[in-house]
């Protein structure tokens, strides 16, 4: 067995994020980044948008882009030939937010010396840069931002992207900051087609879903994004229809708590596994995933659906959040321990190949030394392939912030959180290692990182393997052996091109 260290690292665990990152988890996938647009497109004015956080606000930005672009306005992957800079922003944790307000400062700075350093070569040079803060900071920063930061021009909360056209004008005309943080009840943007961009033209995010109503103590986020509301049925089935004829293999449904989904049609409720199993007709080539489930929303109907349907993913991210009863109600989890370990088993039980992965919190409000190894002590019997892990950040306005203390010293957290991550990447690498001689189908997406001779993408399980590129190609299902891996990347052969319905024959017989 070929033990590496150095093919392609994505997703580790234990990596700090670099500048213009937020730690922010979703589904396995690593989105630790600050995102740009990747297409361009004519117009008056150029627009240069920068996405911070989930997978929500890369959907997110997509509509906006979309909303842009329809009003007439150019999209720049350039910030220096931007006549509109908009940074779509997260409030998860504080280090979420000052990363943010360093980049608004950078931007700031230049919007002070006039305009960028380039003239955008469509006759608007001497018009003054505009600046915009939108998505989860919008809200709770407005007066600060507006009236502290008073460079700052637009302020938008994300249930307010259409009105971005005439905010702009707004400001234009008035010379004052334009503001709308209004969150909807309704607002789902079914009807906007997203301009997919930072896109590799194999998977695309799906958006299903917006707001969350559970409450978690720590949780910012029904504060930033309002209450849940379920996007209609057939705008998500059509989303999905147009997806596959443009040449998309893979979508990844998305909200706070999909598997609280909900949507009334025709006299007919439709939940999340009815909805999975309906995206999964679409077409039998087109792999799904799904992203944030909760695991008191995690019905039999769906795990079934893991085994029944091959092309809905082999793969759960399961947040547990804690591994302490106690801990996990006043997280205000609504399950408990042992709860959430027969829902584990059960998963296992009818879905006997599916990979699970979490979020875990280190440090939260008075948790004590013999409850953090609760923690670890239900990563082991759980031993989950992958671990999103971060330290407890006090948000503002937060049940937490205003009925507990966060009383646990920085080193302490950081030492928690490190034995976490510890934990977690022995037990990532000896599941991994379980994997070798292994065949997996793997959707190919990109070039590896390392190597213009490899190729790499994820298997069913949601892992990442890197192999020999031969005559293989981004949006190919390719047939690997498992031959080495690390504690976040799986090392293959290829065998052959196949198709998930030939691939799911073959395992079967
Ligand atoms: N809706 C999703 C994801 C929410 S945000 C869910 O419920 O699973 C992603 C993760 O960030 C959370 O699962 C949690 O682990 C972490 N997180 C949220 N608020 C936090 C805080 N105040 N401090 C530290 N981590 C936090
Ligand atoms: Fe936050 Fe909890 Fe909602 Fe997730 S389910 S977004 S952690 S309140
Ligand atoms: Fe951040 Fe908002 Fe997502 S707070 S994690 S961008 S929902």
């Amino acid at each position: 067995m070929t033990l590496i260290s150095d093919i392609e690292i994505l997703d580790d665990p234990g990596k700090t994020p670099g500048r213009g990152q937020t730690a922010a988890s979703w589904a396995g996938e690593d989105i630790d980044k600050a995102r740009t647009t990747t297409v361009e497109a004519e117009g008056h004015r150029r627009v240069y948008i920068e996405t911070y956080g989930c997978q929500m606000n890369v959907s997110d930005s997509e509509i906006v882009a979309s909303v842009l672009r329809q009003n007439g306005f150019g999209l720049t992957r350039n910030e220096e030939e931007a006549d509109v800079v908009l940074l779509n922003t997260c409030a998860i944790r504080e280090n979420a937010e000052q990363k943010v307000r360093r980049r608004l400062r950078d931007f700031q700075g230049r919007k002070r010396t006039g305009r960028n350093a380039s003239s955008n070569g469509n006759g608007s040079g001497s018009s003054p840069i505009r600046l915009g803060v939108l998505g989860c900071m919008a809200e709770r920063l407005r007066t600060k931002l507006l009236e502290q930061e008073r460079l700052v021009d637009l302020v938008v909360g994300p249930d307010a992207y259409r009105d971005l056209p005439r905010l702009l004008r707004e400001t234009d005309e008035t010379g004052q900051a334009a503001v709308n943080v209004h969150l909807s009840r309704e607002e789902t943007y079914a009807d906007i087609a997203p301009v997919r961009y930072d896109t590799n033209g194999v998977s695309a995010f799906v958006s299903i879903m917006r707001g969350c109503d559970n409450m978690c103590s720590f949780c910012v986020v029904p504060f930033t994004r309002g209450r849940e509301r379920s996007r209609p049925v057939s705008s998500i089935l059509s989303e999905c229809a147009r997806l596959v004829e443009a040449g998309y293999k893979e979508v990844t449904v998305l909200g706070q708590n999909v598997n609280s989904y909900r949507f009334q049609q025709d006299g007919v409720t439709v939940d999340f596994a009815e909805l999975l199993q309906r995206i999964s007709f679409v077409s039998p080539e087109l792999r799904i995933r799904y992203s944030t489930s909760h695991p008191k929303d995690c019905s039999d109907d769906l795990l079934h659906l893991h085994r029944e349907r091959p092309n809905v993913c082999n793969y759960i991210h399961l947040p547990v959040q804690h591994g302490n009863t106690e801990v996990l109600e006043r997280m205000r989890r609504t399950y408990c321990r042992d709860e959430y370990l027969r829902l584990i088993e059960r998963a296992r039980m009818l879905a006997p190949d599916i990979s699970l992965s979490t979020d875990i919190i280190a440090g939260f409000c008075g948790e004590t030394e013999a409850q953090h190894r609760d923690t670890l002590s239900l990563m082991e019997q759980v031993r989950y392939d992958y671990a999103y892990t971060f330290m407890y950040s006090e948000r503002p306005d937060t049940y937490a912030a205003r009925k507990y203390e966060d009383d646990i010293p920085e080193e302490v957290k950081k030492r928690r959180l490190s034995e976490i991550i510890a934990l977690q990447q022995r037990i990532s690498l000896e599941r991994n290692q379980e994997e070798v001689g292994r065949e997996h189908v793997v959707l190919v997406e990109r070039e590896s990182k390392r190597s213009t001779l490899q190729l790499c993408g994820r298997t069913d399980t949601n892992k990442m393997v890197v192999f020999d590129r031969k005559t293989y190609e981004p949006g190919e299902y390719v047939r690997v052996r498992i031959t080495g891996c690390t504690s976040a990347t799986l090392l293959a052969d290829p065998l052959g091109r196949t198709t998930l319905f030939e691939f799911a024959e073959s395992a079967a017989a």
